[in-house]
């Protein structure tokens, strides 16, 4: 069954366009001038129990806003939205028990208290026995390491310790269901990491459905098998990362080892140097010549070591946010 179905979802912002001057002001106050930005313009896409898909996109593509949608915090201009079959916008109490939206971006702790009174309102707000409460909470400060800071205020916690605080207030009801709007951003590498590790625990353990968005695409690698790509509002991409990798990799990476330096003028003819240092040289081939100029390095030169790799992901991706839809 399908946890979340999305068809032809659509999201239109009226915003209103002021002109700068006195008099263009004051005639806006009787006659305003609404434009239509379409945040999300027509996406459709459906996500099973216990999947885990990365939704990504450039600056602006529509993914915050369709994540506010699928919580129910937007009310859409036009399509279906059912999550857990019902409908988001309604905000029912159950509805609202089995998921939950986590935004990197914005602080939903009280700033002044100690992260812990959030999770007790939250305790409330989901009805948890004191049981249950407890046992949670134990579980989530175990798993993220965290311990007393729980008591200290939320202001006093570093970037890292803050966002593990906003993911326990967010998991303490153990939601089946998980929005996450970029939960890595601006965490350190080792950070990332351990976010990244709880992340994908938690979608293990319970079975969880998660729609994720990063701008880190270490991310999306580790954690989702398929993603959805979106641009300026519409859907350009939705399957397995691996064939969006086999259809975007037109080129290889080999990377030579000499005994003695990098013959530079005899590389130029196998492809684009991307880089010569001593004897080490990093060629950009073609794919389909990739294999021909590995037995040329080889046969015509005394090679080190040969090592021949797919394109970063970052590439790939960077070239499919151009707007190639596939
Ligand atoms: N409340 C709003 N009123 C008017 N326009 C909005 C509103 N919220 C979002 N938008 C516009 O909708 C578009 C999509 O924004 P959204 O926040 O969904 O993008 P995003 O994919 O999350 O981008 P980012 O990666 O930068 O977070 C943008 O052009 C944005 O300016
Ligand atoms: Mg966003």
């Amino acid at each position: 069954m399908n946890t979340i179905k999305v068809t032809g979802l659509k999201k239109y912002f009226r915003v209103y366009k002021r002109k700068e001057g006195l008099i263009p002001t004051i005639n806006s106050l009787f006659h305003r001038k609404y434009s239509e930005v379409k945040a999300v313009d027509g996406i459709s896409f459906s996500i099973r129990e216990g999947e885990l898909v990365g939704f990504i996109g450039p600056n602006g593509a529509g993914k915050t806003t369709t994540l506010k949608c699928l919580s129910g915090l937007l009310y859409h201009s036009s399509g279906i939205v059912e999550v857990l079959g019902y409908i988001p916008f309604e905000r029912k109490a159950d509805f609202l028990k089995k998921i939950s939206l986590v935004m990197g971006q914005k602080n939903q702790l009280w700033w002044d208290l100690p992260a812990v009174e959030s999770f007790r309102l939250n305790k409330e707000i989901y009805e948890l026995s004191e049981d249950v409460y407890r046992k949670n909470l134990d579980e989530l400060t175990g798993l993220l390491d965290v311990g007393s800071l729980i008591n200290q205020p939320v202001r006093q916690l570093s970037l890292g310790q803050r966002m593990k605080m906003e993911l326990i207030a967010a998991l303490i009801h153990h939601p089946k269901v998980l929005f996450l709007d970029e939960p890595t951003i601006g965490l350190d590498i080792v950070m990332q990491k351990k976010m990244r590790d709880f992340i994908g625990n938690y979608n293990k353990k319970y079975k969880a459905t998660i729609l994720l968005t990063s701008h880190y695409m270490a991310d999306v690698k580790e954690l989702c098998r398929r993603v959805i790509i979106i641009n300026k509002g519409k859907l350009i991409y939705d399957g397995s990362l691996e064939s969006l990798s086999q259809k975007y990799s037109f080129h290889k990476i080999i990377t030579v080892h000499f005994y003695s330096d990098a013959p530079e003028n005899k590389l130029k003819n196998l492809g684009e140097i991307k880089l010569i240092e001593g004897s080490k040289a990093v060629l950009k081939v073609d794919k389909e010549k990739a294999k021909n100029v590995t037995v040329q390095l080889l046969e015509k030169n005394k090679v080190r070591d040969l090592t021949v790799e797919e394109p970063e992901l970052e590439d790939i991706i960077s070239f499919v946010f151009e707007g190639k839809s596939v």
